[in-house]
C-alpha cells in the first residue's frame, strides 16, 4: 500500500488491491489480536455526519492497539471562529499520527493532504470520492464470489482472492449514481478489471429541472421504464443501490419549501412504485448479491434484508476489517 494519503480509488494498482484482501482476510480469523497501532493516535476528523464509516474506523484503530481523537461536527472547532481548513489540519498533523477526514466539500481531502505532516484519508469528500467504502465493497463483492468458503477460516490453507473472483461479473448501480461517491470511487476501482457495468439513474437531473414539481413527478414517472430495469436486475450479478444524495445536489436544493423539496414530497408517492422492495426479488439471479453503501432511505425496502442474497450487513461488518488491513498496511 502507499505510505502516505488515501485520498482516491485512483491510486491502488490491481496488486495492492489484492495485498489488502490478504490481509483483511487474516484480520477476520478468529481469535487473532494485533497492536499495529500500539502507541499510534488517529484523528478522525469529521465535518459531516457519518455512522459507519466514523465507527468502523474507530473500533479498527482500537482493535489494533491505537488510540483515536476528534470530532464528529466541525462546531464545535475554532472553525466557528473562522479558522481555515488548512490551519486545522496542520495543527491536528502536529497532535496525530494518521488522519481521516470527512467533509462535504468535494477536494477537501486533497487540500487537508497538502498540508498535513502526517497520511491522511478521505473517508468521503462531497460528491467526490470515498476510496475505503469502494475498497470494502469490492472486497465483499470477490469475497462473496468466491467459492472457497473456508479462505479466511483457515486462511493458510485457502486461496487468496485474485482477479477470477471479479471478472466476468456484472454490477448494476441503481440510484443516485450523479451525486454517490460511493458510486464514483467503486467505478474507478471496477475500472481494473473486465466486468459489465450497467445502471440506473434512480433520481433526475437538477439541470433540466423546470422547476414544477407534480410536472416532474408525471415526467420521472411516465420515463421509468420498469421493463429495462427488471432485465438489468436479471443481468446483474451484484445490484448496487444508493439512495437519493440529498445533501449533494446544488445549493439549498432541498431546503424547506423550494421547489426541490416539494419535488421529493410527492415523489415519496410514485417511490411505492420505483424502489427496490420485496417483488423485485424474484427478477435476481439466484447467484447475485444486493449491496447498497448505507444509509438507506426509502429506495430500499427493509423487508428485503431477509433475502440471503442481501449482503448489507456483512458489507458494513466488511468495513471494519478492511479499515484493520488498511491502518495496518499505512503504519507497518
Ligand atoms: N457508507 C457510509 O459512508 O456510511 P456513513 O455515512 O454512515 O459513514
Amino acid at each position: 500500500m502507499p505510505t502516505k494519503h488515501i485520498l482516491s480509488t485512483d491510486q491502488l494498482s490491481e496488486e495492492e488491491i489484492f495485498d489488502l484482501f490478504v490481509q483483511t482476510d487474516r484480520i477476520r480469523l478468529p481469535g487473532n489480536r494485533y497492536t499495529s497501532l500500539d502507541g499510534k493516535l488517529v484523528g478522525l476528523l469529521f465535518f459531516e455526519p457519518s455512522t459507519r464509516t466514523m465507527s468502523s474506523f474507530m473500533a479498527a484503530v482500537k482493535r489494533l492497539g491505537g488510540d483515536t481523537i476528534g470530532w464528529s461536527s466541525p462546531n464545535t472547532t475554532s472553525m466557528e471562529k473562522g479558522e481555515s481548513l488548512e490551519d486545522t489540519i496542520k495543527t491536528m498533523s502536529q497532535y496525530v499520527d494518521a488522519i481521516v477526514i470527512r467533509h462535504k466539500e468535494k477536494g477537501a481531502a486533497k487540500r487537508a493532504a497538502a498540508v498535513s505532516d502526517v497520511p491522511v484519508i478521505n473517508a468521503g469528500d462531497g460528491d467526490g470520492e470515498h476510496p475505503t467504502q469502494a475498497l470494502l465493497d469490492l472486497y465483499t463483492i470477490a469475497d462473496e464470489r468466491n467459492t472457497d468458503k473456508n479462505r479466511h477460516v483457515i486462511f493458510r490453507t485457502g486461496k487468496p482472492l485474485t482477479n477470477k473472483d471479479i471478472d466476468g461479473l456484472t454490477i448494476f448501480f441503481f440510484g443516485d449514481n450523479r451525486y454517490a461517491r460511493a458510486v464514483h470511487s467503486l467505478k474507478k476501482l471496477l475500472g481494473l478489471f473486465d466486468v459489465n457495468i450497467l445502471e440506473e439513474n434512480l433520481y433526475f437531473d437538477p439541470e433540466t429541472f423546470s422547476g414544477d414539481a407534480s410536472a416532474e413527478v408525471q415526467k420521472q414517472k411516465q420515463s421509468w421504464d420498469k421493463e429495462n430495469y427488471i432485465i438489468n436486475l436479471g443481468q446483474a450479478d451484484v445490484v448496487y443501490i444508493t439512495r437519493l444524495q440529498k445533501e449533494r445536489w446544488p445549493g439549498g436544493w432541498f431546503d424547506t419549501g423550494s421547489p426541490a423539496s416539494r419535488w421529493y414530497a410527492k415523489y415519496q408517492h410514485i417511490n411505492k412504485e420505483i424502489h427496490f422492495g420485496t417483488g423485485d426479488l424474484k427478477w435476481m439471479q439466484k447467484s447475485a448479491i444486493i449491496l447498497h453503501p448505507l444509509p438507506r432511505t426509502d429506495e430500499m425496502k427493509p423487508a428485503v434484508d431477509s433475502d440471503k442474497r442481501c449482503k448489507i450487513w456483512q458489507q458494513a461488518k466488511n468495513g471494519m476489517f478492511l479499515r484493520m488491513a488498511l491502518l495496518k498496511s499505512l503504519f507497518s
